[in-house]
């Protein structure tokens, strides 16, 4: 297997250009410097989708969706990151020079290659004992049948049946040529003590598990039996190509109809999805049977905006499963919740009702999560003051972990006509649930901490992963003027001899971060920070060309602008003053030209990265829009991010290290309650005294400047 060699991808993502690659999918018209169209990740009637050719990315305002035109091919198309390339390469005539994979990437590579190769050979055997061998056809097939599943549906979820002999599979895999050991490690034999091999899957119909692009990952087998004593469900292990907990299942299947609708139907099993897409509902998934993780929400996020969870009318069922709700809440998903008529599950209801029977019971019950929490929770509480109280609190829980502060005053404003209480009075509980909520985190936090002693923490102040949570967000918001702005020049620097040299953001990020010793806590964090100062060491290479190219617009730009002056008979002073103006604007045009380049270079490799959280996180990071602060909002003139980052980075810095030290003191603060009483640590306690200090320094730091603005 190979590669696409670095300089070739270098190239494709040089040379793509985003308006023309979404023309290919999009109708654009121009409007300013931009383009907009219609959204082809929903549906929509007024254009919101914008693509913005100078910073070479795209943007729906209304989902969300976008990026660079890798991202862009990716999502839509569901390529990996090695097919949207092949795809760029051919667009633009590229020839693609390949690299050879080094032994330990193709030892990996081969792996699990043969993992896939043997689950393939396990999908077309089960598949063909259903079909045609005597036995799957009378019992597996017989089954499918009676449980109403047509033929169609059998193919495209690829069912099977898995023969009750203690070793038909591996003897078959065997006769194919296959290694034992690829058997035994995807799972679907089991090597016992003695060294035997035999199948897992006997006597049950199988349920492959597909991974969004397609592959065979898993199997599910369903027992046959009554029998109480015999599992119902027989699943393949975790291994090198199945994370359980970032799959989902019959999303390879749904996937379409996801984007599509722009919603997602989450179920509990595997004849559930099925019997919703035999029905012509087909944007469905399923958790299989355990609890939401949050690998399988981002998952969701990554197709769709919108969920709505169907459970049948159990009420234990439904009280159990709100917590994983709050999970969708937290991720920023709008969440609606279905509940069926008594006795129904996904897969009866959408077996005895027509499709349009399932839609319209789907589009006139489906209820928005927290009103729905609100009433069963109160319909409970019925008369019970005390109760009410523990429900209205449990309500606001849910509201307060919502992102999104317009959304949660929305629902504050709902729930206070629900219950007929006044929203200030919501309103101010909810704030109090929140800072309790991040007191709570710190105090897990600090008893976490406790366990520890002070000596055996690394010399690096911030790099354990359970402070990382706190961080992130100031991590981020360094991290975001970074991914932005990194090779932009925008502060001087006195170099010790009186000469001031000019910094970029990524220089002085760098400097700063340095000095404190501080790393990104956040392992996604530091993995960009690592592209980031990769890819600006390049750009000394490619300085000189885009040096020559602005020249050359320049030079083009000054004879135009003097052809046009020799047409106009201008007298000798007009003709000056015209001069010295023409000079001007080409210098301008120069510089900005310039700056652009380097604004879009960094930003533009991270957001075409093959790594899929770097490649996401730089996105929404460079495409988020720009939001007033509060400093910002005193003036008067409208600044653009660029002009204040001399503001913004050193106040995103401080923010983070003050963030840092707040961590450091706490944890010394619970190694001086862990003492026994009436006992002190001399050191402990001047650390903390010193700490505290340097905090207040960094709270005061606002206020002045240290830093040179640079003329931009
Ligand atoms: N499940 C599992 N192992 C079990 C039980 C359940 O993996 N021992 C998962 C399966 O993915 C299953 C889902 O949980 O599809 C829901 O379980 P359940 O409701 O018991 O099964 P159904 O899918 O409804 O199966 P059926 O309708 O065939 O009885
Ligand atoms: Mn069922």
């Amino acid at each position: 297997m190979k590669k696409i060699d670095q300089e070739t991808v270098r190239q494709i993502l040089d040379t793509a250009n985003i308006v023309e690659v979404v023309s290919d999918f999009v109708s654009l018209k121009r409007r300013g410097a931009n383009y907009i169209g219609l959204c082809p990740f929903h549906n929509e009637r007024t254009p919101s989708f914008s693509v913005s050719p100078a910073r070479g990315i795209c943007k729906c305002f209304s989902c969300g969706k976008g990026g660079s035109p890798v991202n862009f091919l990716m999502e839509l198309e569901q390529m990996s990151f090695q097919e949207a390339l092949r795809y760029l390469a051919n667009k633009y005539h590229i020839e693609i020079k390949e690299r050879e994979v080094s032994d330990e990437e193709r030892r990996q590579e081969n792996e699990r290659e043969s993992m896939w190769a043997v689950n393939d050979f396990a999908l077309q055997h089960f598949e063909s004992n259903l079909t045609a061998h005597p036995d799957g056809k009378a019992i597996g097939l017989a089954y499918f049948r009676e449980r109403g599943i047509n033929d169609a549906m059998i193919a495209r979820f690829h069912l099977g049946y898995a023969l009750d002999r203690s070793n038909a599979l591996y003897e078959a895999a065997k006769a194919k040529g296959f290694d034992e050991k690829f058997l035994v490690d995807t799972g679907l034999c089991i090597r016992n003590d003695r060294g035997q091999v035999y199948d897992r899957f006997k006597g049950r119909v199988i349920y492959p598990v597909h991974s969004i692009s397609g592959k065979v990952v898993a199997f599910g087998g369903r027992t046959l039996r009554s029998d109480k004593q015999m599992a119902k469900y027989v699943n393949s292990p975790e291994s090198a190509i199945y994370h359980k907990s970032s799959q989902l299942y019959g999303l390879y299947q749904a996937k379409r109809a996801i984007v599509e609708r722009g919603k997602c139907i989450l179920v509990e099993g595997y004849m559930d999805v099925i019997s919703m897409h035999q029905s012509g509902v087909e944007n469905v998934v399923a958790s299989s049977g355990t609890s939401l993780t949050e690998g399988q929400i981002r998952l969701i996020h990554r197709f769709a905006e919108n969920v709505t969870v169907i459970y049948d009318s159990d009420a234990a069922g439904i009280k159990a499963s709100l917590r994983g709700i709050d999970m969708l809440l937290a991720e920023g998903l709008n969440v609606k919740v279905l509940l069926l008529p008594e006795g129904d599950d996904p897969d009866s209801f959408a077996q005895h009702h027509t499709s349009s029977q399932v839609e319209d019971y789907l589009s006139a019950n489906e209820t928005d999560f927290i009103r729905f929490k609100t009433k069963i929770l109160m319909d409970e509480a019925a008369d019970d003051p005390i109760r009410r109280a523990d429900v209205i609190n449990d309500i606001l829980r849910s509201i307060s972990l919502i992102p999104d502060l317009v959304k949660r005053q929305v629902y504050i404003a709902e729930c206070s006509r629900m219950l007929g209480i006044n929203e200030e009075s919501l309103g101010l509980q909810l704030s109090r649930i929140a800072s309790k909520k991040a007191e709570d985190d710190d105090k897990r936090a600090q008893r976490r901490a406790a366990e520890e002693s002070l000596e055996s923490q690394p010399a690096a102040p911030v790099d354990d992963s359970r402070d990382s949570g706190f961080l992130k967000g100031y991590e981020r918001n360094v991290l975001r003027y970074v991914v932005k702005y990194a090779l932009c020049e925008f502060c001087e620097e006195e170099d010790g001899t009186g000469n001031l040299m000019p910094m970029t953001v990524l220089d002085y990020v760098r400097a700063e971060m340095k000095r404190d010793g501080l790393t990104f806590a956040h392992p996604v964090h530091s993995r960009i920070m690592e592209i980031v100062e990769e890819t600006a060491a390049t750009w000394p290479d490619i300085y000189p060309g885009i040096l020559a190219r602005a020249e050359e617009h320049r030079r083009r730009f000054l004879d135009k602008a003097y052809a046009d002056m020799r047409e106009q008979e201008l007298n000798v002073s007009a003709i000056n003053a015209r001069e010295a103006q023409i000079k001007s604007e080409a210098d301008a045009l120069y510089r900005q030209e310039i700056d652009t380049a380097a604004l879009d270079y960094v930003s533009r490799t991270l957001c075409s990265a093959p790594d899929d959280d770097v490649r996401r996180l730089s996105t929404e990071l460079s495409i988020e829009r720009y939001q007033l602060s509060k400093v910002h909002t005193k003036h008067t003139k409208v600044e653009s991010e660029r002009e204040a980052l001399i503001r913004l980075v050193p106040r995103a810095i401080s923010e983070l290290k003050g963030a840092v030290l707040d961590v450091m003191i706490h944890r010394l603060q619970t190694r001086l309650r862990a003492l026994p009483p009436g006992s002190t640590d001399l050191t402990v306690l001047q650390e903390i005294m010193r700490l505290t200090a340097l905090r207040q320094e960094f709270a005061h730091f606002l206020g002045e400047r240290t830093i040179t603005p640079r003329k931009i």
